[in-house]
């Protein structure tokens, strides 16, 4: 545990002016109340929040907790994609924009409700047609066009479920999911525009079709029109299985623990997890919380810039914003093209008044420098969000005075993928912020911070994150693995949720998340396991073994450095070292390229074999202090990992 010191030292407090506060969705006293009654009654307050969705069947009960597995809202029946288009289409928001949608080459579209609906309906029944039935899981690995969340809740609307694939991924990574989801019909696109040219989509799906045969039908979206071919009897065009498709599709009536979706995400070892998530309490808390940390309003533009294969898009591009009528924003490329001020200009063209990014992306507009934002009429925002990893005080105070013209109040949303929705942050109308913090949890939300004999710690003490109450949008399990999720979450401390993360609350009970204590290393946002890396590494004909680990990074948050050692007989050259990045760009995705590669003869290994990753961190960051290196086997190891340094 000394391994976790905390060096941040933030005193300036923001707190929410008296303007804002007035209009917010929720208020001081509210959020109060709702608070203890959350402690004290909770199956009152989470009946109250998923009374706010549409239901078919009432549930019979709120929660059966027998941990590590939950049940919310048992025996309801809902369908989310009633909730997200039927009950608006049904009232005056029929018209209401639901998607404004920017192509990276400039081209528009904006989807009215009734227009999202009826897509939606009409694809229903080409899944249907394509002999999908409930409970089956479909594939999606689509650029970010509103074809992917017709896509989505297409799937919803007939009980299927989707996994989503981040389009940055490349074959073998589509391969894993699929296999593991089993699943019999994957959607697609001939490509997607990024930086001006194609990716490959459905290139990418032809070759990972070669490693699987669980996949037995395609349907692809023509977006780039580039030449792709089409297998006869295996792939489809979008277009023309929409031309015929009946355009009625009542939404099926799906048991609040319905599986909504399978999101794979990386973990401590190679292979992915499969977070399952499932409708009833997943949408209670999507909805719940896009409405307060939000504060939606029906004449909000809302803009999350997440692509739509993490679970940031998932929750707050397609279920939390959709599911409260809300107009949303989705734009298809990078921040970057043609110019550095693509987003400035969205902002400004479209009147975005919320505006939810990551701190990379902050830090990459700090660095391209002032000019760009200058140049737009930013006056329309009136909130901001950041997620995705901690947020430098510094960064947070330039994204406050020159993006929010120190008016905005900042959401830093601290969740994760199997959270499902966001757990701790600030109310825009209640919380007084401190740049670095992602301060206090929401009402029904119990984290604490404990050492590693399950004490905890006291105020500025570094800790581990734990949540020590179920809540609704929790994962109910890893794909087809009830045993890794059981040892993965609730066995370092029996009963509660632990994280991943390391934490330390203040004397005021702030949260100051700190980062990860496992193998997973957050790349511009992007979660990677090092395990993953690792096999892409030595899966290379020359290497014979690799070990990576994340090094501070000032634009990315971290950056990937591997330790390689080469098979007898091969020459550490820099060729051979790029050759290894490529390697592992195209067989996980250009995200993934190690920043640098480090040959060396040998690792640093424990007697009982296992690689001493904190060991090698520290090296990675030239850091001279090695601390406690009793338990390694060999000390020569280590002089001979400094002499390699170039
Ligand atoms: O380490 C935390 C970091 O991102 C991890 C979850 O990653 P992922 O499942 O990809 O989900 C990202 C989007 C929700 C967490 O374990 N993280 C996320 N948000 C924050 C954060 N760290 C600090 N502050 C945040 N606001």
């Amino acid at each position: 545990m000394s391994e976790i010191e905390s060096v941040l030292v933030e005193n300036r407090r923001f707190k929410p002016s008296a303007a804002f506060a007035k209009q917010a969705n929720l208020s001081a006293k509210e959020y109060r109340r709702l608070c203890a009654l959350a402690e004290k009654k909770p199956d009152v307050y989470w009946a109250q929040r998923a009374a706010e969705l549409r239901w078919m069947k009432p549930w019979k009960k709120v929660c059966q907790w027998k941990a590590p597995f939950a049940r919310w809202f048992v025996g309801g029946k809902l369908n989310a994609s009633d909730n997200c288009l039927d009950r608006h289409v049904e009232t005056w928001r029929k018209n209401k924009a639901a998607i404004i949608w920017e192509g990276e080459p400039g081209d528009e579209r904006v989807l009215t409700y009734q227009d999202l609906w009826r897509e939606t309906c009409r694809f229903a029944n080409v899944l249907k047609g394509l002999g999908v039935k409930k409970g089956d899981r479909v594939t999606l690995y689509m650029p970010l066009i509103p074809e992917l969340a017709i896509a989505m809740l297409a799937c919803a609307r007939i009980g299927a479920a989707h996994s989503v694939i981040f389009g940055g991924f490349t074959s073998q990574a589509i391969a894993d999911r699929v296999e593991d989801a089993e699943s019999g019909v994957l959607i697609t696109a001939d490509g997607g525009w990024r930086r001006g040219g194609i990716v490959p989509l459905k290139a990418n799906v032809d070759d990972a079709l070669t490693k699987t045969d669980k996949v037995k039908k395609v349907v692809v979206f023509r977006r780039t029109a580039h030449e792709v071919p089409m297998k006869a009897g295996r792939d489809f065009w979008w277009h023309e299985l929409m031309k015929t498709a009946d355009p009625v599709c009542p939404p099926e009536p799906c048991d609040a623990e319905q599986m909504l979706y399978i999101l794979y995400t990386s973990g401590t070892t190679g292979k992915p997890k499969g977070v399952v998530h499932t409708t009833g309490g997943y949408m209670t808390w999507a909805h719940t919380t896009s409405k307060w940390v939000f504060d939606l309003k029906e004449t909000d533009t809302y803009w999350c810039t997440a692509d739509i294969g993490w679970v940031t898009g998932h929750s707050y591009v397609v279920y939390g914003p959709l599911s409260n009528g809300a107009t949303i924003v989705m734009y298809e490329g990078a921040p970057n093209h043609p110019q550095p001020d693509r987003f400035w200009q969205i902002v400004a063209k479209y009147g975005v008044t919320i505006f939810y990014t990551a701190p990379t992306a902050i830090r990459a507009f700090m660095k391209w420098g002032d000019a760009w934002p200058k140049k737009y009429d930013l006056s329309s925002l009136r909130l901001l969000g950041s997620v995705g990893e901690p947020i430098n005080p510094e960064a947070w105070m330039w994204y406050h005075r020159t993006i929010g013209g120190s008016r905005c109040p900042i959401v830093d949303t601290w969740w994760q993928t199997e959270t499902g929705g966001i757990l701790i942050s600030p109310l825009p109308g209640v919380t007084a912020t401190k740049p670095g913090s992602a301060t206090l949890p929401l009402p029904g939300i119990f984290p604490r911070v404990l050492d590693a004999a399950g004490r905890e710690c006291r105020a500025n003490e570094g800790g581990l994150l734990v949540i020590a109450k179920p809540w609704a949008s929790m994962l109910r399990t890893v794909y087809r693995d009830d045993e890794r999720f059981r040892t993965q979450y609730f066995s370092s401390y029996p009963g509660l949720y632990f994280t991943g993360d390391s934490a330390r609350r203040d004397k005021d009970g702030y949260v100051w998340v700190m980062g990860r204590v496992d193998d997973v290393i957050k790349v511009a946002g992007h979660r990677l396991g090092t395990a993953e890396i690792e096999s892409a590494i030595v899966s290379h004909p020359t290497v014979a073994e690799a070990a990576v680990v994340g090094k501070k990074d000032e634009m990315k948050g971290e950056a990937i450095c591997a330790f390689v050692t080469l098979r007898g007989g091969e020459k550490k050259t820099d060729s051979l070292r790029r050759d290894i990045q490529d390697h592992v760009a195209k067989s996980i995705g250009s995200f993934a390229r190690p920043e640098m590669v480090r040959f060396t003869d040998a690792l640093p290994k424990t007697r009982s074999g296992k690689i001493m990753r904190r060991l090698l961190r520290k090296i990675a960051s030239g850091d001279e202090t090695l601390g406690d290196t009793t338990t390694l086997e060999d000390l020569s190891v280590l002089a001979r990992l400094r002499e390699d340094e170039e």
